[in-house]
């Protein structure tokens, strides 16, 4: 596996495999890499075999621009040397640890925003998260230049946002949408889940357990309101649960919904202790 350390080693590196006719796709990450990261390196690699074979970059930055909390940006866990063995045994084949420096370059004016999906939801909780996001990604997609990129249900949202980024500005890659990998007792894998304390991590799974039932309501044809309701129920029977959020939004664009006759999301945003998780689910009526 290659280290790239700044913009021109990864472009040199990505212009020696285009030369070579080789695909690249790009999987960008903020480190504390856990299983659901290698997952969507699992889905990248797919995605190039499917398309003649390829190479896969894997980009590690803990993005300054998205934090709102100096204090989150701070404790962010980092442990670049665990993160790249778990890259390197899962075939990566550069890592692009860029410094904050080559990134954002003094002088430098210019964001990115996808103006209405990135003010709901978790954009109104954390605000200037995602025009952080997507001005990072915008600037990793034209680094790298890849034909695919790989990105998370788990951030449903950030997913959205994404999408609706690649197709205003007509960037020429495709986004692979990975399914959310889970613990086997159900709680989604995320890099916030080793800040639990054990009886928070023991208690979490409920999110899973509201997520389950709301799909089945939704299926049975119930509306909006008796899904967040039911859902509202089972969250507020777990003590170390605080409800932030609970949203059942069209799958689509996550606009409002009155009835549910196309597949919707259902968002839950939920602390434990100070730490904040985020769920998801499609559900088809
Ligand atoms: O999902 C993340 O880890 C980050 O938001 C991303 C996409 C790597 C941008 O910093």
């Amino acid at each position: 596996m290659q280290i790239c350390r700044s913009t021109q080693t990864i472009r040199d590196c990505v212009a020696a495999w285009r030369a070579d006719g080789q695909r690249v796709a790009l999987v960008a990450t903020m480190g504390a890499l856990h299983e659901g990261h290698l997952h969507l390196l699992a889905q990248a690699r797919d995605w190039l075999d499917a398309h003649g074979g390829g190479r896969i970059v894997t980009s590690i930055f803990v993005n300054p621009m998205q934090f709102n909390q100096p204090a989150d940006l701070e404790t962010y866990p980092r442990d670049e040397e665990t993160d790249l063995a778990m890259l390197r045994r899962a075939g990566c084949d550069a890592a692009f640890l860029p410094g904050v420096r080559d990134i954002y370059r003094p002088g430098a004016q210019t964001v990115v925003e996808v103006t209405g999906l990135s003010r709901i939801l978790m954009g109104r909780l954390r605000p200037g998260h995602f025009r952080g996001m997507t001005t990072i990604v915008t600037k990793l997609l034209n680094i790298v230049g890849p034909d695919a990129t790989a990105f998370g249900e788990k951030d449903y949202q950030q997913l959205t946002i994404v999408r609706r980024l690649v197709a205003d500005l007509d960037i020429p890659v495709r986004v692979i949408a990975v399914p959310t990998v889970r613990e086997p007792d159900g709680l989604a894998m995320s890099s916030r889940n080793r800040r639990l304390t054990p009886a928070d991590r023991a208690a979490a799974p409920v999110l899973n357990k509201a997520l389950d039932h709301g799909q089945q309501l939704v299926a049975r044809g119930a509306t909006p309101a008796a899904v967040r309701t039911a859902i509202r129920r089972i969250l507020r029977a777990e003590p170390r649960a605080t409800i932030g959020s609970i949203d059942v939004r069209d799958a689509d664009d996550l606009s409002r919904i009155a009835a549910i006759v196309r597949p919707v999301v259902i968002l839950l945003a939920v602390r434990f202790g100070d730490v904040l998780l985020i769920d998801q689910r499609v559900a088809h009526p």
